[in-house]
């Protein structure tokens, strides 16, 4: 099966058995624990550098529905296959805010907890409550509480286990918890500014304001329509230029090498984490390295926001590594930093010089 369509950077790559999963109870079948395996959502954290010598899991398993409330919270559950974005907007559309500062994200609803979907101030960790997964390994149903999840940056116990062939889980089902006392999340300075464009009032104290105090209080539905607008005017949308968002994860140094970075290099915009070390704008040092809209065979840097890596067109897995190897190799010589990529690598192979392109 050609799984070309199934991934957002549109790379050719044969999967040598295939199987959609609408149920569950699929995932029980005897022939898939003995057999190398890769679960598939919506493949837009995903590189695929050749073909699948296994059988693809692609995860399609629908539903959403509101599952449970106490005083603080409405619960709501929803199937692994469900398309992101449309599930946010129906949380919304139902009046269960929470869910939309993560508007437009592409993917799946069982994709989002393995990579930690996070824009805009938020991260989809805050709002998961449970979710149930098919481990592949013991042929058991396993519940996980977010703690059990071990949410991080980018990060979670699914995507260390999960997401390579011979992966452990398959997430069939997400349960989130949507604040009855919703305030707005304005952390990110480009949301105010945003809101400010189209006429609508945000107080600076809002994020710590009274659920009481809503005169300068934006709706969810603004929020989500702020967000769309900015992710529209600086991510290029997978469908007109194939793409899988974010290509580095935003580097974490100590704070002393960041101090040093920032005497060289005054605009490096920094952000200071709660442990007491610095993440710093992966997309600021690809910019300064050169790359910002620059190609490399048939693949480049995103002209409006060089953390996104595009397919301009019949890119093969092979191109990505090569440009991914190129940038990291000059943010490295640069600035001494090392830059992680963020989509998963499948099959999981290191970059061969050999397929290096002039330039
Ligand atoms: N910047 C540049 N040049 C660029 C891009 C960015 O100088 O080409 C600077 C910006 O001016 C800004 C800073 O870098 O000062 C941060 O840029 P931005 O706010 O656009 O966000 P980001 O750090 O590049 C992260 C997430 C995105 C998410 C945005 C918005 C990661 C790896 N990426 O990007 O997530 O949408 O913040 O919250 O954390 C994704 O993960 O696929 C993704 C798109």
């Amino acid at each position: 099966v050609d799984l070309s369509p199934f991934n957002t950077l549109a790379l050719p790559s044969c999967a040598a058995r295939y199987l959609k999963i609408t149920d569950p109870a699929q995932l029980t079948a005897p022939d898939i624990a003995g057999t190398r395996r890769f679960v598939l959502g919506g493949g837009s954290n995903l590189v695929l550098t050749g073909d699948i010598d296994g059988l693809v899991l692609h995860m399609a398993i629908a539903g959403k529905a509101k599952t449970g409330e106490d005083a603080e919270a409405v619960y709501v559950t929803a199937g692994a296959g469900e398309r992101w974005h449309d599930f946010v907007q129906w949380t919304l559309a139902q009046g269960w805010p929470g869910l939309e500062n993560l508007s437009l994200i592409p993917g799946t609803v069982g994709a989002a907890p393995v990579q930690n979907i996070g824009a805009y101030g938020m991260e989809v960790a805050e709002r998961i409550h449970s979710l149930t997964a098919y481990d592949l390994d013991t042929g058991t149903v396993r519940r996980f509480d977010r703690a059990a999840c071990r949410f991080a940056y980018r990060d979670s116990v699914f995507k260390q286990e999960g997401w390579h062939l011979d992966g452990r889980f398959a997430i069939t089902e997400v349960t989130f918890r949507l604040p009855k006392h919703w305030r707005p999340n304005i952390r990110y300075a480009g949301i105010a500014e945003e809101l400010a464009m189209r006429g609508i009032e945000t107080a600076m104290e809002m994020t710590t304001a009274t659920p009481a105090d809503t005169r300068h209080c934006p709706t969810p539905r603004q929020i989500a329509d702020a967000v769309i607008a900015l992710r529209r005017r600086k991510l290029p949308d997978p469908a007109v230029l194939p793409n899988a968002g974010s290509f580095f994860q935003n580097p974490v140094v100590a704070a002393t090498a960041a101090a040093t970075l920032c005497t060289a290099h005054p605009g490096l915009p920094v952000y200071p984490q709660a442990n007491g070390r610095v993440k710093l704008a992966a997309g600021w040092l690809i910019e300064q390295a050169g790359w910002k809209g620059r190609r490399l065979g048939p693949v480049g840097m995103y002209a409006h926001q060089a953390l996104a890596l595009v397919n301009h067109g019949g890119a093969r897995g092979r191109d990505v590594l090569a440009l991914a190897h190129a940038v990291q190799n000059d943010v490295r010589r640069i600035f001494g930093v090392e830059l992680t990529p963020e989509p998963v690598y499948m099959p999981n192979i290191a970059f061969d010089p050999s397929d290096t392109y002039e330039n």
